[in-house]
């Protein structure tokens, strides 16, 4: 019997190589003035910058290129991006890169929208909401990881309060997104690693999550498949075009995914260490995930029998599997990946373990609630400190 379940996603997807020639045609729906945002000027330098403002502006859209976000974006960044299209006139914003570019592309959207600084929309007891105001958001996504071209979420890192947020809502889907694996060619065999990491742990904690739906189910099912076969071979040779391929389209599925049955304690986790440390997303996620997995999986033994299944790409029934295999499996993928850095070498200190478990209860608490094993601070500090 189909279990009740609620899904929703609105976002426009074009994908296939060679796809970011249509841009303009389906982002001339949604304003005149684009600010396009990326992660520092490497895809200037690469000449993508103006390839994009070229097609955009065959479709009659003006624009103008705002490179200064880091990977992890700053709120105070995104305020200042959002002040400069704003004198500039710009009526919609581009997110061109990986997840940071994309997830400030939608934080400049909200600001651009309420005129109120990012972090109003944050944390706090008076957390503003995020309404219709919300600019126009089209998304090109440079990486296969965050899926942040299919998510409402952004992720936002405020280094003074060392807390890094995810927030969303209906309005910051993107319209349009477009997943061009041609554009993920150029990524380095560590950032492929990583990112397709990150798709990886979307598939397995939207899956075993509790907000898991029958079709996001699906989804993640092909998303874990598509993990195991093509992960390492997208690190190995980045220009084997059907590996960058197959991890364009699970990065997607994975997006979608998260959309609706969000993340479980790991993301959460993932955040709170990233705002705490400074660390890479991906990286993190790797160094927490066996023994995230290690924690939950007895209170969904079979689904995490499957995943072993699926990440061997194997169709046959998964009682032939102990609960176990799915986590020595992403082991292995970790190793081959060369993603198996403990936390310790990853920046986080000890003495801050208390504050990175104390900062998923405080602001990521959405991520325990949503994992079935429901992890108490005991627990969690646990788990920090056996990845650490
Ligand atoms: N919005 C969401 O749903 C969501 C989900 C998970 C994670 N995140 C967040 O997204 C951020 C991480 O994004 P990411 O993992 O995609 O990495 P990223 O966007 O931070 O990019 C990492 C680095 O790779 C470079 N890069 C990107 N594409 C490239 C390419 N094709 N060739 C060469 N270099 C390239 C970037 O310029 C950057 O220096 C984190 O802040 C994370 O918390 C968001
Ligand atoms: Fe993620």
């Amino acid at each position: 019997m189909i279990r009740d379940f609620f899904y929703y996603n609105p976002v426009k997807i074009v994908f296939g190589e060679g796809k970011l020639n249509e841009a303009g045609t389906y982002a001339q729906a949604y304003g005149k003035k684009a600010v396009i945002v990326t992660t520092g000027n490497f895809f200037k330098e690469s000449g993508l910058v103006d390839r994009l403002q070229k097609i955009l502006k065959v479709s009659g859209i003006d624009s103008l290129h705002f490179p200064d976000v880091d990977p992890n974006p700053l709120n105070t960044q995104i305020d200042k991006g959002a002040a400069l299209a704003k004198a500039a006139g710009c009526d919609m914003v581009i997110g061109l890169g990986g997840g940071s570019a994309i997830d400030a592309a939608k934080g400049m959207a909200i600001v651009l929208g309420h005129g109120k600084p990012i972090w109003n929309f944050c944390i706090g007891e008076n957390v503003e909401t995020i309404s219709a105001k919300t600019f126009p958001i089209i998304a090109i996504t440079t990486t296969s990881g965050t899926g942040s071209e299919c998510t409402q979420w952004a992720v936002i890192t405020n280094k003074e309060t060392a807390e890094k947020p995810g927030i969303g809502a209906d309005f910051t889907f993107a319209k349009v997104a477009i997943i061009d694996p041609e554009l993920m060619a150029s990524m380095p065999p560590k950032i492929t690693a990583a990112t397709g990491f990150d798709t990886l742990a979307h598939s397995i904690e939207a899956y075993t999550a509790v907000l898991s739906t029958p079709i996001t189910d699906m989804f993640c099912e092909e998303a874990i498949r598509l993990c195991g076969k093509y992960l390492r071979r997208a690190v190995k040779n980045g220009k084997d075009r059907e590996a960058r391929n197959g991890m364009a389209f699970a990065n997607s599925l994975a997006g979608i995914s998260i959309s609706v049955g969000i993340v479980t304690l790991c993301h959460g986790l993932a955040h709170s260490i990233g705002g705490v440390a400074g660390t890479t997303h991906g990286e993190t996620l790797a160094a927490m995930t066996p023994a995230t997995m290690r924690f939950s999986m007895k209170s969904n033994p079979d689904k995490y029998k499957n995943i072993t299944m699926f990440l061997r790409d194997e169709y046959c029934t998964a009682d032939r599997y102990k609960v176990e295999d799915s986590i020595d499996d992403v082991k292995t993928l970790i190793r081959d990946l060369d993603l198996d850095v403990p936390l310790s070498k990853q920046g986080l200190k000890e003495k801050d373990i208390e504050k990175a478990a104390d900062g998923v209860i405080n602001y990521m608490g959405g991520s325990i609630t949503n994992d079935p094993s429901m992890p108490k601070r005991e627990d969690i500090i646990n788990i920090i400190k056996q990845s650490f």
